[in-house]
């Protein structure tokens, strides 16, 4: 099938390539030159693992070509895909202008029957949103479909999620018009559920926020645990065997970050709100959330005293192990935190340094390695949890730091391992 995708960020990028992999034509269309020049020299915008293999793989056989021309890309293709960005206005709100420009531009373009699908993660009523706005800019009259597929990879792991869904979610005004989406997807033999517009619209975000209210509801049993001896770890691990509340999404840490649970949740109390409805439990999975990072910093300074001219390693810039993406991670709040109390940092991060750099220039000395940041260091903090800081020489690290205090944000060590290596060490609803 010939299969236009457009947008080539996370969702974009590798919903093109697990297409074109699955042997269609796909063509993958992007505003951004740059973009689109790395592309076809065969460099991935992005970190994702496996991503830069599936793609050469495919562009070896013309399978996947990248492009900024849109208007041929969407005549040659039954389905076009609107995977560009939804950021979050201020009030939570989701941003809809580049779905509406990207939209107004396929109905310029329309000159037969075709499918547009919002892969894009949008509120409830953009699939009504965008068959208006396409009725009312198309300049031929040709018939078209909008439906709703929603994307639920997540990144570091998006090729094999993209590969191998648990499940897809295909919103279509009418069964006969989802076809050709079963089409596409069939041979991924993935269980397939086909909904109206709306219910995929919202299958989208109720299944982010349950996520988020998972990780919120277990850093709320984290708190307590902390006061009372306890150790999350346990908790999670003895809840999860019980298949109604399962194992996933039950590790307290710093809070949830990344582009999709902090902006997905205020866009749900949004909508929510805006239709008279009461959200109190979206507000108390919000605030949980913003109250991590502050809590985590309150007890670093009570831990020093003073941070005053203190120097504080932080390892992990990401938002989460195995990306290079900064979007909401805790990391910035961290270090803005600290900064702000007057300590010096010392960073790094094995893959997201020049992301890093892109959004703190300056401020803080970046490494080339753990042991490097841990230099002099008065107290060293887990931020991400990075497979190789699992398995660090704690006696090294120890020997580079002025004070063995560890603040561990992701419960990646034992609690009676590091006492054995020395350390002062802290971590998340645990003794
Ligand atoms: C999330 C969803 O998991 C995907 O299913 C979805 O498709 C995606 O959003 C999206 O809407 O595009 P992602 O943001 O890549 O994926 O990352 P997650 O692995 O879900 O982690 C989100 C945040 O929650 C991270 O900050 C992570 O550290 C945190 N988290 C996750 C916890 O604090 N505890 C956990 O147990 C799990």
């Amino acid at each position: 099938m010939n299969v236009c995708v457009i947008g080539t960020g996370y969702v974009g990028l590798l919903t093109g390539a697990a297409f074109a992999d699955l042997g269609n034509e796909v063509v993958c269309v992007d505003k951004d030159q740059r973009k689109i020049d790395m592309l076809n020299r065969g460099e991935m915008p992005i970190y994702e693992p496996g991503l830069e293999e599936m793609v050469k793989r495919s562009r070896e056989e013309n399978r996947i070509t990248f492009t900024t021309n849109l208007s041929d890309s969407v005549k040659k293709s039954r389905v076009v895909f609107i995977a560009v960005g939804t950021p979050p206005k201020e009030s939570g709100e989701t941003d809809l202008q580049y779905v509406e420009a990207v939209a107004k531009e396929i109905a310029a373009n329309l000159d037969r029957y075709t499918i547009i699908v919002n892969k894009s993660t949008v509120p409830v009523g953009t699939g009504d949103f965008v068959r208006s706005i396409i009725e009312a800019n198309r300049r031929r009259d040709v018939d078209f479909d909008v439906v709703s597929n929603p994307e639920f990879l997540k990144e570091g792991t998006g090729v094999f999620d993209a590969l191998n869904p648990e499940r897809i979610i295909i919103g279509a005004p009418t069964r006969h018009v989802a076809m050709d989406l079963v089409e596409l997807y069939a041979p991924l033999e993935a269980p397939m559920l086909i909904t109206d517009v709306e219910s995929a619209e919202m299958i989208k975000y109720a299944s982010n926020a349950f996520l988020a209210t998972k990780i919120s509801f277990i850093n709320t049993v984290a708190n307590i645990c902390e006061r009372a001896g306890a150790d999350v770890t346990q908790v999670a691990k003895g809840m999860g065997y019980d298949s109604r509340i399962g194992r996933e999404f039950l590790q307290a840490g710093l809070g949830f970050g990344g582009s999709c649970f902090p902006k997905d949740t205020l866009s749900l109390r949004h909508v929510g709100r805006k239709f008279g409805e009461n959200t109190e439990l979206l507000d108390s999975v919000l605030s949980v959330n913003e109250d991590r990072v502050p809590r985590f910093v309150r007890r670093i300074i009570e831990t020093l005293g003073n941070v005053q001219g203190k120097t504080i390693a932080i390892l992990g810039l990401a938002f989460k192990a195995n990306t290079d993406d900064m979007r909401e991670a805790k990391s910035l709040e961290i270090i803005a935190a600290l900064k702000e109390a007057g300590a010096t940092i010392r960073a790094y991060d094995p893959i997201a340094m020049e992301a890093a750099k892109a959004v703190i220039p300056d401020g803080l000395t970046y490494c080339r390695n753990a042991y490097e940041a841990a230099e002099n260091s008065d107290l060293a903090v887990i931020v991400t949890d990075w497979n190789e800081f699992k398995q660090l020489n704690m006696e090294k690290l120890k020997e580079k730091m002025k004070n063995p205090i560890i603040f561990d944000g992701r419960n990646i060590y034992k609690p009676e391992n590091m006492k054995k290596f020395g350390f002062e060490y802290y971590s998340i609803g645990r003794k």
